[in-house]
Order: structure tokens, then C-alpha cells, then sequence
């Protein structure tokens, strides 16, 4: 990690960069990466901004991966595994309008679509960007959407807020209230969204009923996952039609092994555990990769020799 900024209390944008001479691979806006924190856990997150050597993710601390990861300093590794997902494809909105609506975290991977239509202008009609926030200071990038907000455009941008506080300079209530002011032809225009479910479906029930056609809805769900590769089932939304029956276990032997030797390393390096605090955090590594292990990690027989 190269650099980390806070982007508010619970929130905060990390800059990865590959270690040594490893490639990024090609990332495309709407994307996400498995990102891992090392000792604690495996999460998915989207790219926010997508560089030539380099990916910017945009995470909320709302539990132990997104804590951990959130907590990095710069120069610290971070696990990445990816591209995964089919993106957002922009190019396939070329001579459209585009209306793009974001709740709360759901602009963070939002964010690098409208930056790829913003760079080619005359491949698209009028740029929208919606975006709904819980309280003013929850809004991601407020510098920069006030700046668009503050302008003619594009992209034609408003923002509004749950609970605004006294100096709030957008608008008040739920995102959806902005498609009015949006300027977009709705049989030609292709819009994207991402947020809250709840949010989406009033967004997409919205648009559809100002006469965007079902197929240029395009949203995102932001569900739970282990695998990311379509074989476990976690972030299915009916039923299960895949089972994985490869026991992990053997599979990341040597990725265990591997994240055992880092979180040893790591901790030492930070301080003093315990011979408790070791095994415990070692049990911990070894169920990252295989929760159904999570009971039989005890047999682990950890030696400790202090020197
Ligand atoms: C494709 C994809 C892209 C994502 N992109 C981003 C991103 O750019 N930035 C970002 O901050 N987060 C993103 N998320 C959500 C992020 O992955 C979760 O917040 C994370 O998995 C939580 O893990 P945790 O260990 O920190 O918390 P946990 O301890 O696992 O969970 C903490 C709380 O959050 C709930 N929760 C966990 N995962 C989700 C989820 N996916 N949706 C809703 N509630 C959840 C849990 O039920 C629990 O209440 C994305 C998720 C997906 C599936
Ligand atoms: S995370 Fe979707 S199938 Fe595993």
C-alpha cells in the first residue's frame, strides 16, 4: 500500500501498488478486487480509481477485514486477487445519455465510470451523477463533488442528505427525489446503480417508470462473498445450482503455510505477544482459508522458542 487517505470517520481510500515487478491486471471501472488482510480475513472491494500502476479502494469499516484493512499504514502488503466482476462496460452506453446513482459507499465504485465518461465527452450525451448520503459528513470525495455540484458540468452532479447538518450546501432527502433534476432523454439513456438494495430497487423502479428500459438499468449488488470465482454459492441471490466439494484445506496448504509465516513475522515485528496471543492469531490464519477448520484448528501443536 502506497498511501492511504481518510475520506470520512469510518472510511478511508488505500493506493495499491504491485510489490516488485508483479503486473496489475486490467482492471475496468465497476470491477472489485479480493482484498486480504493479512492474519485476519479475505473481502471483496471495488476499485475506485483505476492508474496505470496502480488501484485506489474505497472501504468502510463495518467489520474485522474492513477494520483491519482501513488500519493499514503505507508499506504495508496487502493480499490482492482480481479483476473479478463483469464492470460496469461504459462503452456500451457510446451516444447515450447517462444517468449514474449512488447511495452512500456505492459511489466509491461509481466513481471510475464517471471519470471514463468525463474523459471521453463526445462519446456520450448529458452525464448525470446522483448521489444520496446518510449525513453530510458521510458524502465520499466531498471536495470533489462539491466542485461539480458548484459547476455547470459535466457531469451535472447533485448530492442530497438524510440528515443534513446546518452548513449543508446540497439537498435534503432520499436520492431518488434527484432524478427530477437530472436532464437525460430516457429512451436513450443508460444508467447505473449502487448503494443500499433498498435504495436500488426504489431507484430502479424510478427510472423505469420515467421510461428507461429495463436492459440499461445496470446495477450492482453488493453481496457477501468467499470465492468470487462463481463455485461457492455466498453471494448467490436464490438458489444454490453449483456446490464446491474440493476441500480448501488442501488446496491452500502452501497459501497457509505461507500467511503463517507472514502473521508471525508481522506480529513480532510490532511487538511483544504472548505465547497465547501467537497461537491464537496463528489458529486464526490457518481458519482465513478454510472456515470449515474453524473448530479443528486446535490441533495446532505451536512451538515457541524465544532467542
Ligand atoms: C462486489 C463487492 C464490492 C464491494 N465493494 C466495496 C467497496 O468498494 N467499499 C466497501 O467499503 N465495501 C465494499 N463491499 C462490501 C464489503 O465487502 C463488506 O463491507 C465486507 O465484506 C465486510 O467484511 P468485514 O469482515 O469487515 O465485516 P463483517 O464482520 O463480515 O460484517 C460486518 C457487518 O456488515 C455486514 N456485511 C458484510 N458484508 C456485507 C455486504 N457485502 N453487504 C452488506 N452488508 C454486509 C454484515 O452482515 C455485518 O453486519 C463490496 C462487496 C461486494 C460483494
Ligand atoms: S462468492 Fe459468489 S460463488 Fe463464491
Amino acid at each position: 500500500m502506497s498511501s492511504r487517505l481518510r475520506e470520512t470517520a469510518d472510511t478511508v481510500s488505500l493506493t495499491l501498488t504491485p510489490a516488485g515487478d508483479e503486473a496489475l491486471g486490467p482492471f475496468d471501472p465497476g470491477q472489485f478486487a479480493m482484498l486480504y488482510a493479512f492474519g485476519v480475513g479475505e473481502i471483496p472491494v471495488s476499485v475506485s480509481r483505476i492508474g496505470q500502476r496502480e488501484l485506489v479502494h474505497t472501504i468502510r469499516s463495518v467489520g474485522a477485514v474492513s477494520a483491519a484493512l482501513c488500519a493499514l499504514r503505507p508499506g504495508k502488503e496487502v493480499g490482492v486477487r482480481g479483476p473479478f466482476g463483469t464492470g460496469w462496460e461504459p462503452e456500451r452506453a457510446a451516444g447515450q445519455d447517462i444517468v449514474v446513482v449512488a447511495g452512500g459507499i456505492g459511489l466509491a465504485p461509481l466513481r471510475p465510470l464517471v471519470l471514463a465518461a468525463l474523459a471521453a465527452p463526445r462519446a456520450y450525451g448529458r452525464l448525470n451523477l446522483l448521489a444520496g448520503t446518510r449525513s453530510t459528513d458521510d458524502l465520499l470525495f466531498a471536495e470533489r463533488m462539491r466542485t461539480w455540484a458548484a459547476s455547470p458540468g459535466p457531469p451535472h452532479c447533485r448530492v442530497t442528505a438524510d440528515r443534513p447538518a446546518p452548513a449543508w450546501w446540497g439537498h435534503v432527502g432520499l436520492v431518488t427525489t434527484l432524478l427530477n433534476t437530472a436532464r437525460f432523454t430516457p429512451g436513450n439513456t443508460t444508467a447505473y446503480v449502487c448503494g443500499p438494495e433498498v435504495m436500488i430497487r426504489a431507484t430502479a423502479r424510478d427510472l423505469l417508470h420515467r421510461g428507461v428500459p429495463a436492459h440499461r438499468i445496470r446495477v450492482s449488488l453488493e453481496r457477501n462473498m468467499r470465492c468470487a470465482t462463481g463455485h461457492c454459492g455466498h453471494c448467490q441471490l436464490g438458489t444454490v445450482t453449483d456446490a464446491c466439494l474440493v476441500p480448501p484445506t488442501a488446496q491452500n496448504q502452501g497459501a497457509i503455510e505461507d500467511d503463517l509465516v507472514r502473521t508471525v513475522e508481522q506480529v513480532l515485528a510490532e511487538g511483544d505477544p504472548s505465547d497465547e496471543e501467537l497461537t491464537h492469531l496463528c489458529e486464526r490464519a490457518i481458519r482465513n482459508h478454510d472456515p470449515c477448520i474453524s473448530c479443528s484448528t486446535h490441533f495446532l501443536d505451536l512451538t515457541i522458542a524465544r532467542t
